[in-house]
C-alpha cells in the first residue's frame, strides 16, 4: 500500500513547472510538479549532461595510473593582490579573476588564463564536495576555472575538448580558523541574496590555496563542467591535499540563500559514471624527487665518511 502511494506521488510529481536547473536540495513538489530541474534531469535542460565524459567523478586511488608527465602546476600571478568582486549568483558564490592570472606546466600543453573561482559545499560543514576520493566526500571544494589563452571567453573555450582547465581543491575541517579566509568569509554576510555582490578586501589566490610545494600530488582526467550545459571541455586537475578551514568558517557558507529564500546548502552535483576514462596521478614525480634527494643524501654521507 505504502509502495503504491509512493509511486503515485512520484508519478504525480514527475514534471518540472520550471525549466531552471537547480541542485537536489532545492527540488520540492508543489501542486504535483517539481519547482525546478534537479541533477537527475539536467539532460532535459542541456543534452550534454547525459553524455559519457561527465564530472564530477569518484576517484578510486587503487585504479589511478601514475603519469610522470604530470609535473607541478606553474602558477603565474597567484601571488598578486587582486581587487575582486564576489557575487551570489543564485547557485554559488563566484569571484571574477583577472586574466593576468595563469597556469601552465603539468602536461597541460598550453597556457590557461583564469576566469573565475567558485565553491561547492554541504550544510554547516558536513560533506559537500563534488569529486570524491574512494567514496569520501569532503566538506567543500574550490574550483578555479581557466581557459586556453587563445580563447576570449568560456563560451568560446567550451567548443574545444581541452579548452577549459579547472583546478579543484578540497577542504577539510581544522581545529583552528584559517585567517587567510577572513576576507571571503566576512563578505558572505553582504551577499546573502542572489544577484548581490561586494568587493573583497585585498586577497591573492595564493592566500586561498596551499603552498605550491604541497600541490605536487594531483589527479588528472578529462571531464566536463559540473553545471548545465555540462560541456565536455575540461582538463581536470584535482589536488590531493585539502585546505584547512574551521567548522565555523565552513558553516558560514550555509547562511547564503538560493533565490527561493531557502539556505544555499548541498550545492554539488552527484558523481557521474567514469565509463572508459582513466584517472592519472602525478605521484611518481614526487617519488622521483624524494628518491633523488634520498640518494644524494646517502652519497653525501658516504662521501663525508670516506674523505
Ligand atoms: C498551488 O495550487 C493552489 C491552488 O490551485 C494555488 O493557489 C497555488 O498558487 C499553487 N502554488 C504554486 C506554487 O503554483
Ligand atoms: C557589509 O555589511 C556590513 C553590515 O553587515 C556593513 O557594515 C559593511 O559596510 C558592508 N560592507 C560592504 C563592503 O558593503
Ligand atoms: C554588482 O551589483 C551592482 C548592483 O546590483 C551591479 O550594478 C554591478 O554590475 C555588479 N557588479 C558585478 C561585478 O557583478
Ligand atoms: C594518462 O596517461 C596515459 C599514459 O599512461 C595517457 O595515454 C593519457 O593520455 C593520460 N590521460 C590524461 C587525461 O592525461
Ligand atoms: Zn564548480
Amino acid at each position: 500500500m505504502n509502495v503504491l502511494c509512493f509511486s503515485v506521488l512520484a508519478i504525480l510529481c514527475r514534471f518540472a513547472s520550471s525549466s531552471e536547473w537547480c541542485y537536489q536540495s532545492q527540488v520540492t513538489c508543489t501542486n504535483g510538479s517539481h519547482t525546478c530541474v534537479g541533477p537527475d534531469d539536467w539532460k532535459e535542460v542541456a543534452e550534454t549532461c547525459g553524455h559519457s565524459k561527465q564530472s564530477p567523478i569518484n576517484i578510486v586511488t587503487k585504479q589511478v595510473v601514475v603519469d610522470s608527465r604530470l609535473t607541478p602546476v606553474q602558477f603565474t600571478g597567484y601571488q598578486e593582490t587582486i581587487n575582486a568582486v564576489i557575487t551570489n549568483n543564485g547557485h554559488t558564490v563566484q569571484v571574477k579573476l583577472p586574466e593576468s592570472t595563469k597556469i601552465s606546466g603539468a602536461n597541460l600543453g598550453a597556457n590557461y588564463k583564469a576566469q573565475q573561482l567558485h565553491l561547492h559545499w554541504g550544510k554547516n560543514g558536513e560533506p559537500g564536495s563534488e569529486h570524491t576520493i574512494d567514496g569520501e566526500k569532503y566538506p567543500m571544494e574550490l574550483h578555479i576555472v581557466h581557459i586556453n589563452e587563445k580563447y576570449n571567453s568560456v563560451d568560446e573555450a567550451i567548443k574545444d575538448s581541452s579548452g577549459v582547465a579547472v583546478l579543484g581543491f578540497f577542504y577539510e575541517v581544522s581545529a583552528n580558523a584559517n585567517n587567510k579566509y577572513d576576507g571571503i568569509i566576512n563578505s558572505l554576510k553582504n551577499i546573502t541574496h542572489p544577484g548581490t555582490n561586494v568587493t573583497l578586501p585585498a586577497v591573492s589566490l595564493d592566500m586561498l590555496i596551499l603552498p605550491h610545494n604541497e600541490l605536487e600530488r594531483y589527479f588528472r582526467y578529462e571531464g566536463s563542467l559540473t553545471t548545465p550545459g555540462c560541456s565536455e571541455a575540461v582538463v581536470w586537475t584535482v589536488f590531493e591535499k585539502a585546505i584547512p578551514l574551521s567548522k565555523e568558517q565552513l558553516s558560514a557558507f550555509s547562511n547564503l540563500m538560493f533565490s527561493d529564500g531557502t539556505p544555499m546548502v548541498n550545492t554539488f552535483r552527484p558523481v557521474q559514471p567514469r565509463h572508459e576514462r582513466t584517472v592519472n596521478y602525478s605521484g611518481s614525480y614526487v617519488f622521483c624527487v624524494s628518491a633523488v634527494l634520498l640518494l644524494s643524501s646517502v652519497f653525501t654521507s658516504l662521501y663525508t665518511l670516506t674523505v
